[in-house]
Parts: C-alpha cells; sequence; structure tokens
C-alpha cells in the first residue's frame, strides 16, 4: 500500500502523493527503509513512523499493528505552519496530509464516490435528485479535486473547472475524468451554456486562474447554479496560487515561493480573498455555494475578509446525516493487483445490500466510468452494521481462495475519526467543533481491536493546527484470526462515529446507537 500510494501520487519524485504536499514518507532515504523494515518485520513486531521516518521496530503481539504511524502533529500551541515550515526545513517533519502519509491513498477514485454523494446530495436538497441542466463551477483538478469533474457529469450536471496547471488538466483528460480543456473564459461559457440547454452532461477544464476567472465571471453576470472549490487552498505556501499565475507563467511563480516564501504567502492569502469574496457573490446573486473542506474561508477570513463564512461547509450542508449512522467511506484494495478481484467484490456488496440505491448505483456507474489507477481498488459508503458484514465475506472469499489478499481502508474523512472545525466537525449541534479527543480515541480504540496500521495525523485537508485524524487499515489474508479482527475493527471504527455523534446530541445517531446496542454508560 504503500508503494501504491507512490504509484498513484502526483509528484512521485518529490514523495507528494496530494492535498499540495501530503508525502508518502520525509525522504527518499526514509522511504528505502520504511521498504526493507516492512519486509524484514517479525509476525509478532510494530514499526515505528514518526512524520515519514522508521525510528523503531518493537516486539508486540501478534494480533498488534504491523505499522504504528504520527504525522505533523504538533503540540498546540505550536501548532501552526510557521513553526511546522520551520521544522520541515530541519528535516524533522512531514505533512502526511490525510492517505498520503498513512498509506491509504488509492488515486482520485478515492475521493469520486464521497464526491459523487456530496454532489448527489447538492441535487436532491435543491434541485430534484439531479444535476441535468445545471452548471457547477470549481476550481482545482489535484489528486482530489480531479474527481468533480466526472463526480459532476455521472450526476449529469455541466462541471466548468478551473486549473491554472495545464499538466494536472491533461493527467484528468488522460484519465478519463475530465471531458474538454480551452484556455478560454468565453469559449468555456459558450460549452457550458450550449451543454446547459441541451441538458447534456460535460465537463470542460479552463486553463486559468480561480482568483482572475470567477471575480470576472461576477463581472459579466454570469450565475452558476451550484459553486464550490477544491484548489488546495489549506496550504497557502505549496498548494494555493496566486492571481495572474496560471498556464505559461506559472513556473514563475513556482520561482517565487521557492525565491521568496513570504511574499508568495502574501500574494496567495491574498488571492484567496478575492477568490472567496467572489464566492460569496455568486451566493448574493442566487448560487447554491459550500465550501469543499480546502479551507479557503478560513485562509480568506485570515486575509482579512470578515464575511469569509457566509457560506456552509459541505459536511454541515451534506454530509453530517450520513455520519450519524457511522457511514463513511469504505475502501479496497486488491494487494495482487488483480481487477477481477475487485469485480467479484462488486457483485458481493451489490447483492449483500440491495435495499441501498445509492450505493448499488454508484457501484454500477464505479465500473462504468471508472478508470483503474494503480493496484485496482473500489470505495463505497457503508455505514455501522454493514462494513463488519462486507469485511467478513471479504475475509471469507480470500480464505476460499476465490479472490487474493486484500487491505481494507477508509479515507480519514469519516463519522468518528476526525476533529475538523472547519470541516467534518463544523457547528456540531453541542458546540464539540474543536475538542480533539475523538480522533485520538478512534486511533487507539483501533489498536486495541487489532487494526493493521493505525495512524495519526495534523493538519489533513485544512491545514497544520486545525485538525486532528485518524486512520486505518486492516489486511484480509483469509485468516480465522482475521475474522475476528474484522469483527472488533469494523465494529469499534464506526461505532465511534455513531458513539461521536450520539454524545454531541443528534437523534439519529442516539437511535442508531440504542438500535445496534452500542454501550454508552451515560446515554
Ligand atoms: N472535501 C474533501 O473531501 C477533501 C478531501 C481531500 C482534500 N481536500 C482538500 O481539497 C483541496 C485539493 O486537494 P487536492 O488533493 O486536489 O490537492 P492538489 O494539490 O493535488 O491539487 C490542487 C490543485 O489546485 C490547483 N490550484 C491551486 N491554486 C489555484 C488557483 N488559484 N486557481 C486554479 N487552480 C489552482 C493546483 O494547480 C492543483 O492542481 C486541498 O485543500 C485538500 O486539502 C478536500
Amino acid at each position: 500500500m504503500l508503494e501504491n500510494n507512490l504509484e498513484n501520487a502526483e509528484m512521485p519524485d518529490k514523495l507528494i502523493v496530494y492535498g499540495g504536499s501530503g508525502k508518502v514518507a520525509r525522504n527518499w532515504e526514509c522511504y528505502h527503509k520504511i521498504v526493507e523494515s516492512l519486509k524484514e518485520i517479525e509476525e509478532d513486531e510494530t514499526l515505528l513512523v514518526q512524520s515519514g521516518k522508521p525510528v523503531a521496530i518493537f516486539k508486540t503481539r501478534k494480533e498488534s499493528p504491523i505499522v504504528l504511524i504520527a504525522n505533523s502533529n504538533l503540540v498546540p500551541k505550536w501548532s501552526n505552519w510557521e513553526k511546522f515550515y520551520e521544522l520541515e526545513q530541519l528535516g524533522l517533519i512531514m505533512y502526511g496530509q490525510m492517505t498520503a502519509g498513512s498509506w491509504c491513498y488509492i488515486g482520485t477514485q478515492g475521493i469520486i464516490q464521497g464526491t459523487y454523494e456530496t454532489f448527489s446530495a447538492c441535487a436532491k436538497k435543491h434541485f430534484n435528485g439531479t444535476l441535468a441542466g445545471k452548471f457547477v463551477l470549481t476550481g482545482g483538478l489535484g489528486g482530489m479535486g480531479g474527481a468533480q469533474p466526472l463526480a459532476i457529469k455521472m450526476n449529469g450536471g455541466v462541471a466548468l473547472v478551473v486549473e491554472c496547471d495545464e499538466s494536472r488538466i491533461d493527467r484528468r483528460i488522460r484519465a478519463g475524468y475530465c471531458d474538454v480543456k480551452t484556455d478560454d473564459v468565453d469559449e468555456a461559457i459558450e460549452i457550458v451554456k450550449n451543454a446547459k440547454e441541451e441538458k447534456e452532461g460535460i465537463s470542460v477544464a479552463l486553463l486559468g486562474n480561480c482568483a482572475d476567472v470567477h471575480p470576472e465571471l461576477v463581472k459579466q453576470g454570469i450565475k452558476p447554479d451550484v459553486v464550490t472549490d477544491q484548489t488546495s487552498a489549506h496550504d497557502a505556501l505549496n498548494g494555493y496560487v496566486p492571481k495572474g499565475y496560471y498556464g505559461e507563467n506559472l513556473q514563475e511563480a513556482f520561482d517565487l515561493r521557492r525565491e521568496n516564501p513570504k511574499k508568495y504567502i502574501e500574494l496567495a492569502m491574498r488571492s484567496m480573498a478575492e477568490h472567496c469574496k467572489a464566492m460569496i457573490d455568486f451566493k448574493r446573486n442566487g448560487s447554491i455555494v459550500f465550501d469543499y473542506g480546502n479551507n479557503l474561508r478560513g485562509q480568506a477570513y485570515e486575509a482579512g475578509l470578515k464575511d469569509a463564512f457566509s457560506y456552509p461547509g459541505f459536511v454541515v450542508e451534506y454530509i453530517r446525516p450520513m455520519f450519524c449512522e457511522g457511514r463513511g467511506p469504505f475502501r479496497w484494495i486488491s494487494l495482487t493487483g488483480n481487477e477481477n478481484d475487485i469485480i467479484v467484490t462488486d457483485e458481493v456488496v451489490m447483492k449483500m445490500f440491495p435495499e441501498n440505491e445509492i450505493l448499488v448505483n454508484w457501484i454500477k456507474k464505479a465500473e462504468e466510468n471508472l478508470p483503474w489507477e494503480g493496484l485496482p481498488s473500489r470505495v463505497c459508503w457503508l455505514g455501522y452494521g454493514e462494513r463488519d458484514k462486507f469485511a467478513l465475506e471479504i475475509n471469507k472469499l480470500v480464505r476460499e481462495e476465490v479472490i487474493g489478499p486484500i487491505g481494507i481502508s477508509r479515507d480519514h474523512l469519516d463519522a468518528g475519526s476526525v476533529a475538523s472545525p472547519n470541516r467534518e466537525t463544523e457547528k456540531m449541534k453541542d458546540g464539540s467543533d474543536a475538542i480533539a479527543d475523538w480522533p485520538l480515541l478512534n486511533a487507539l480504540l483501533n489498536c486495541a481491536a487489532g487494526a493493521d496500521n493505525v495512524a495519526i495525523h495534523n493538519g489533513g485537508g485544512v491545514g497544520i493546527g486545525l485538525s486532528t485524524h485518524a486512520g486505518m487499515v486492516v489486511i484480509c489474508d483469509g485468516s480465522r484470526e482475521t475474522d475476528e479482527r474484522i469483527k472488533r475493527v469494523f465494529k469499534t471504527d464506526p461505532g465511534l462515529g455513531v458513539v461521536r455523534h450520539a454524545d454531541a446530541g443528534y437523534e439519529r445517531a442516539i437511535e442508531m446507537a440504542k438500535k445496534f446496542g452500542i454501550k454508552m454508560p451515560m446515554l
């Protein structure tokens, strides 16, 4: 899974997987040492990885995790980008994003179902369940953002995605995630207008900079139906590109980043305020606008835009009801690289949950539309009570040699594994947005239950100091012993999501906890 992260990386030579600067290992020396350690490790030992560097191997137990990872964590008072960059310069820390540093990245497909679900929920809430004939404007075609055009099209909509780096556009077009590209705003709008009239699903990449294009579209009176954004705004230095830079002069921005980081950050912050202001203007003119988890609002606020939080985050708007059911992104990966193993498991999951129409539709659409990237894998959202059932079925198929070994993982963005006041825990019912005990308990609990890889990170999709989150992996080797670990981990992991939301007072989570007999002493 470590190698698969690199296989799918946006900048493999720099070990950068996605999310601006999310890395798989601290440097190449560390990477090779991790590989060597994993090859040599005994069954009853655990490898410790501190911000991308393998620091120790301890004797634990056979059922203990093979690897424990902690990335980018800083003591709260020092938990800011300034300190992080200082320590990064000294070679002491690395940015792990969410699934980059915890070796669970599966390419753009990893986020595509979440993106599809989010746009479906948006369509359901505002447009009678479909985006047909609707124009969605967004930014960013990177590792995660690259899922947007296809997810919008799969919902029937017309996507216009502004991206400043032509190589990223070409990569998405090559991979089948985006249909056409142009560097001409008028041409892009013309394509969008025609597709909207014809109710034809299409995705258009516009080579440009959101901080230039968005204010210009507002000025021209263009009214998208939906506006969001997935430029890497959470990182003002290594992610967001300041206005004026795109296409041929993009290298000048990268040079400035290296030569004068302070100036670069100043320009990026100012541009983010202009970008966010244009999104607020779109909202005022009638568009549905939501933040898509990149902290653009937080950065714009820092840059002086006092009404930056005028539009809501996507979790509050569309995802939280699913979190209350412990529902989140369940992913499985064929460790032998066999596409057919995924097709077999696709059939199984559709048979197991035929009443879940969204899931069945999703798997069919995924098979039709998604190219394989790196090791073949699939993702679908499953809730408490579903994840353990399906995981056991996968392990049984491995035992019966119908399929080869499978790794089961998830995004850190999940029901009980994140504290992030500008994203997953924005506006919690009881005001517990900033309490980071939950993801820490999640990681501890998954260790106790017997996961194979457990990770705790700071920063993720919103930036240093703004979130704490945890990840986990279980390797299905077909053994009976793994059955037992599956029964525990796939209850504890989503179960804590139900508990976290029940504890915050969400009715649906309380119902779920009662229905499934989750023991909560204070409920
Ligand atoms: N909502 C979610 O579920 C979720 C999940 C993961 C990541 N994220 C966040 O979404 C953002 C994007 O993630 P990613 O993995 O795609 O990052 P990435 O760094 O791989 O891609 C970001 C893209 O934005 C482009 N870009 C930067 N500034 C721009 C500008 N001003 N105008 C136009 N294009 C610009 C870059 O060229 C790049 O292609 C990050 O902030 C990440 O933390 C959200």
